[in-house]
């Protein structure tokens, strides 16, 4: 493996891309390939052993084709996952987890809210790292419903608008400051989560960090690519119209049964 080989990035399907834009904003001269797991999707609601599974299938694709680092874009598939990647692989992992402790060293009304999935929620990972937080009141919200109408396109249907504000209600009337998007999906829902929300309510998601973690990695362990730079390849095993709509059709989607 050398500098030169290609970043792989995957998620259970199209909502990595949000990751995925942040690495390649922070990242342009580096390969990158994008593994979206659609069929399979969502993961959120599968046992942490089939999490697992799925995480390693993704794996094998993603080493089959050189990567030299592999960055899961999904909270779901780190939080039940990265543990049981690191042991069976040598490949450097980058996870993706929710952005707990911005929220919550900054929160003033000391209560913030986290939208995520059951699997993240349920996983022991993220139980570990909201007990650091004692003082701070986290409210907890599985978003039911919200990736299968997203990798249907379907982000401003109005069934999408009430399970939000369905969500986000009970949220406002605790006084949170902070939301916490524990989902590599939901930075595509901003806009509608905005109309929600009132103004003082911060959102916050892990792409920026996620981009910059990858950075460090390669300036310390592996090395930047020094080489050509190839177009980004990305993989769905679902309807790649989707996916390419969400990168604003500027990309060539490639369909692959994995
Ligand atoms: N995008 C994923 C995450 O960050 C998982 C969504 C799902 O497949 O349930 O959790």
């Amino acid at each position: 493996m050398t500098n030169n080989n290609p970043i792989g990035v995957f998620d259970s399907g199209i909502g990595g891309t949000s990751i995925w834009t942040a690495i390649h904003q922070l990242l342009p001269n580096e390969k990158t390939i994008y593994l979206a797991d659609t069929k399979n999707a969502p993961y959120g609601q599968k046992t942490k052993q089939e999490i697992v599974d799925l995480s390693k299938k993704n794996v094998d694709f993603l080493l089959d084709m050189g990567c030299k680092l592999i960055v899961i874009a999904c909270n779901t598939a780190t939080t039940n996952a990265i543990k049981e990647l690191r042991e069976q692989y040598t490949v450097p992992f980058i996870g993706i987890e929710p952005a707990i402790k911005p929220a919550a060293t900054n929160s003033k009304t000391q209560t913030i809210g986290i939208l995520a999935t059951q699997g993240t929620l349920n996983s022991e990972l993220f139980n570990k790292a909201t007990e650091m937080y004692q003082d701070t009141k986290i409210i907890e919200q599985v978003g039911h419903g919200l990736v299968p109408l997203i990798e249907n396109g379907d982000l401003n249907s109005p069934e999408m608008a009430q399970l939000l504000e369905s969500y986000l209600r009970p949220m406002i009337e605790a006084n949170i400051d902070y939301l916490v998007l524990g989902c590599s999906h939901y930075p595509y829902l901003i806009p509608q989560i905005k109309k929600i929300l009132p103004e003082h309510i911060q959102i916050i998601d892990s792409g920026e960090a996620v981009a910059k973690q990858t950075q460090n990695v390669l300036r310390e362990k592996i090395g930047f690519n020094n080489g050509p730079i190839d177009d980004p390849i990305f993989y769905t095993n679902g309807n790649p119209k989707v996916l390419s709509d969400i990168l604003e059709n500027k990309y060539k989607i490639e369909e692959k049964i994995f």
